[in-house]
């Protein structure tokens, strides 16, 4: 394969569009990293249940902040935590429905987007999230910003989901809930940015996905793909 340009790809949009699927897809084609943001908040929700700071419907702010200068998350590209890969269990609803309020403090933002930086810092990456293109990598050279209806959102993350206990209906609740939170928090909402092309795949599959943005990274950024 011709050596392809290495630009900084970020991808937003809402829960369970897909983000994280179609970024990995893009990385492989065009050999760039994966990362996934959304997975290191999960990290350390998962890890604040562990250590106590965060159960029982509550978040104990003080104690998640003083857990991060111990903690090491990576993805390689399962995410990691420390030596331990938790890519199956930061999926679980346990985790989804702590993991939005904890993304929305401040110094649990600045440890994410710090990891990240680091972890971009050769380039060549697509990176998926709800705040890449606004605020983590503001200069980007291509932002996509994907949506789709609800529900068919709701059904495609029920479907994959391995978890007897949770139903469509809590699903599509967490859904919502998530949407709702990570769209009015104060600190890097989700929210479009302007230079961002929109992406909505509610009828589309990820063939027609892949064929979008090979057209555009073809015509537009100099590909040949
Ligand atoms: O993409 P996801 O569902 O795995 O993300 C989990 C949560 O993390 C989501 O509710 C919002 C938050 N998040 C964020 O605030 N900023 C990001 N760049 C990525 C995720």
């Amino acid at each position: 394969m011709k050596q392809q340009p290495k630009i900084i790809i970020a991808i937003d949009g809402y829960s369970s569009t897909g983000k994280s699927s179609f970024a990995k897809l893009i990385a492989e084609k065009l050999d760039y990293i994966h990362l996934d943001s959304g997975a290191l908040y999960r990290a350390m929700t998962l890890y604040g249940l562990r250590k106590g700071a965060i159960g029982g419907g509550k978040i104990d702010e003080a104690a998640l902040v003083a857990l991060l200068p111990e903690l090491e998350v990576s993805q390689r590209p399962d995410t990691f935590i420390f030596d331990e890969n938790v890519e199956g269990l930061i999926r679980q609803m346990e985790v989804s429905s702590y993991v939005s309020p904890v993304s929305a403090i401040a110094a649990v933002r600045a440890f994410v987007d710090d990891n990240l930086h680091k972890m971009a810092s050769g380039g060549g990456v697509v990176m998926d999230g709800r705040d890449i293109g606004t605020t983590v990598f503001p200069n980007a050279e291509l932002k996509i910003f994907m949506q789709a209806d609800d529900l068919v959102r709701a059904m495609r993350r029920y479907r994959e989901m391995d978890d007897p206990g949770t139903t469509f209906i809590d699903v599509l609740h967490n859904l919502r809930d998530r949407d709702q939170r990570d769209s009015t928090r104060e600190i890097s909402p989700l929210r479009k940015a302007d230079d961002a092309i929109v992406l909505d795949n509610t009828c589309m599959t990820m063939e027609d996905e892949i064929e979008w943005l090979v057209n555009l990274l073809n015509d537009k950024y100099g590909f040949s793909l």
